[in-house]
């Protein structure tokens, strides 16, 4: 199925000069990078998007970790794209990550982890909604 799926190379990722690597493996997948824009992340929209985690005591150290830099934000779409790109960035914790993903090679702590990519189609479609409001209906690409 013909998906759209968000990710956010996260501040840290952005300060150690990864965005060139990432979006590199992206590329080398042949996906297709419909959207992308740098952009400073406003509290307000870490604690939606964090939402599901406001109960836990990491909360504010994630809000103020999301805050800290500029991130970029993607939107990558293809065939099983949510579950394709959630394997390329592995778990959420860098130091159990596989080596070969995103996290494996360049993360090693679960707080600040580089990247972030949607892991449901709901959650796709209202992260896409958050961060670039409405955006056009896919586009079949050939490559
Ligand atoms: N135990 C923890 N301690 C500190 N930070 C954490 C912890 N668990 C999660 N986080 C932070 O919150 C983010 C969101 O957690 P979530 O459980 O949604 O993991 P994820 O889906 O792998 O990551 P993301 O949503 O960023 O792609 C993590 O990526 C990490 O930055
Ligand atoms: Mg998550």
């Amino acid at each position: 199925m013909t998906e759209q799926t968000l990710v956010i190379i996260k501040p840290d990722g952005v300060r150690h000069n990864l965005i060139g690597r990432i979006l590199q493996r992206f590329e080398d997948r042949r996906l297709v990078i419909s959207h992308m824009r740098l952009d400073t992340m406003t509290e307000e929209l870490a604690r939606k998007h964090y939402a599901h985690l406001q109960d836990r005591p990491f909360f504010q150290e994630i809000l103020d970790y999301m805050t800290s830099g500029p991130v970029v934000y993607l939107v990558l779409e293809g065939e099983n794209i949510i579950q394709l790109v959630r394997t390329m960035v592995g778990v959420t914790d860098g130091a159990k990550a596989a080596p070969g993903t995103i996290r494996g090679d360049f993360a090693t702590n679960k707080s600040e982890n580089i990247i972030h990519a949607s892991d449901s189609p709901e959650a796709a479609r209202a992260e896409i909604e958050r961060f670039f409001g409405k955006v056009p209906a896919i586009i079949e690409c050939v490559s």
